[in-house]
């Protein structure tokens, strides 16, 4: 097994990712050393815990755990706040101690609500992420955020909790629904935006086999994604300065995810539409050439996340972009890629984001109809 460590230094704690193939049946091996635990909790949905729930049990048993297995049913909808009371009654329940650890085993829903109850349980037990989809693997596992929705908005309640570490095993991405991939190819893209020309470059060599899951590149791909965001979380924890780069395309993104009603779009395309919306901002605002929006339009559709159905009202979207809560005092700042690797962070006006929204409706290649 030929595996990646990249390590995260954070105010709030210090772990490895570990990223590679076969790591599943290796996770009690590799967690054995940074615990004392024998009691712990798999944390995981329906289809994940039937997947792969057995392969993690094994793995922790051989390395004298003593696990409970804690399954909901799959889907955002689960994050919720009443989930969240329904396993920290069942870590109680099960008596796990202060001793023990939670092993969230699934896509960024287990990791934010396993996290989220690791984090209140007791005042703070470890967690160990062990994400199993594309978005978790590159995304969501690593930073230490943690949360459920409330019904007034998503990620409303949580809380900062530093796993022990993450072990993200490639092999599980093959069993990935299509939607699933094409939501954290999204991510991926906007990962290599902000990284640089290599990665935007190799991304767009790949795109091909990306799309028949090649391994050579998908290891590449979720390498270069996953650690660019270990770099910026361990320079900015908390979303104060470089953090916040990590917004690019969720402006828009977030506002779609509201309007079309929460789990209609998959995260990834709406942060790819987010994307090409900021490369329009970008030019107006700062001057930057449109070849380079061509330039991202076409590495998104390269990735399989083509432009999708613009149906939106416009003014629905830009009443949604103001009740982002990542807006700060009433200004909507959003992430503005000048170039591969070069972005800035700018408040945008109300009537610049509004004659944009307008643009990006009736975009000549969509007219606000499929593609
Ligand atoms: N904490 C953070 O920093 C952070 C960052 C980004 C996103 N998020 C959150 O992550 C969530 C989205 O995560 P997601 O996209 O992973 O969704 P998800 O966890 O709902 O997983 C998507 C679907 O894929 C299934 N699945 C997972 N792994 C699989 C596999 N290997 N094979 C087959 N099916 C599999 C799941 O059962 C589920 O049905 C959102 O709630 C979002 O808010 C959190």
């Amino acid at each position: 097994v030929s595996v990646e460590t990249l390590q995260i230094r954070a105010g709030s704690g210090s772990y490895d990712v570990l990223v590679g193939r076969g790591l599943l049946g290796s996770v009690g091996s590799l967690a054995r050393p940074l615990t004392q635990a024998k009691r712990c909790a798999i944390v995981t949905d329906d289809v994940v815990g039937e997947l792969y729930g057995d392969a993690l049990l094994g793995s922790l048993m051989d390395a004298g755990f003593d696990p409970t297995v804690c399954r909901f049913a799959a889907g955002e909808s689960s994050k919720s706040w009443r989930e969240a009371g329904v396993l920290l009654e069942r870590l109680s329940g099960s008596g796990l101690g202060r001793d023990s650890v939670v092993f969230a085993l699934g896509g960024g829903v287990v990791g934010d609500l396993g996290g989220f109850a690791a984090a209140v349980y007791l005042r703070g037990v470890p967690v160990v992420h062990v994400p199993t989809t594309l978005l978790a693997q590159v995304d969501s596992s690593i930073g230490g955020k943690t949360a459920v929705d409330l019904p007034m908005g998503k990620n409303l309640a949580g809380a900062f909790w530093a796993p022990l570490a993450v072990f993200a095993d490639l092999d599980c991405l093959g069993s990935l629904p299509a939607t699933e991939w094409a939501s954290g190819m999204g991510e991926a893209a906007k990962s290599a935006l902000l990284d640089g020309e290599g990665s935007v470059a190799a991304l767009e060599a790949d795109a091909a086999a990306l799309a028949a899951r090649e391994a050579t590149a998908v290891d590449r791909t979720v390498l270069m994604a996953a650690g660019l965001k270990a770099r910026v979380v361990s320079g900015d924890e908390r979303e104060a300065g470089p953090r916040e780069a990590l917004n690019l395309g969720h402006t828009l993104g977030h506002a779609i995810e509201r309007v079309a009603g929460y789990g209609t779009v998959a995260h990834g395309r709406a942060v790819a539409e987010g994307i090409r919306f900021a490369a329009m901002v970008a030019e107006d605002v700062l001057d930057v050439s449109p070849a380079y929006g061509q330039r991202q339009d076409r590495l998104l559709t390269a990735v399989g996340l083509p432009p999708g159905r613009r149906t939106y009202e416009p003014a629905a979207l830009l009443q949604a972009m103001y009740a982002d809560k990542k807006v700060r005092a009433g200004e909507v700042r959003m992430v503005l890629s000048k170039a591969p690797g070069s972005w800035e962070i700018r408040a945008v006006r109300e009537d610049v984001l509004a004659h944009t929204l307008e643009r990006w409706v009736y975009a000549p290649d969509t007219k606000g109809q499929t593609t």
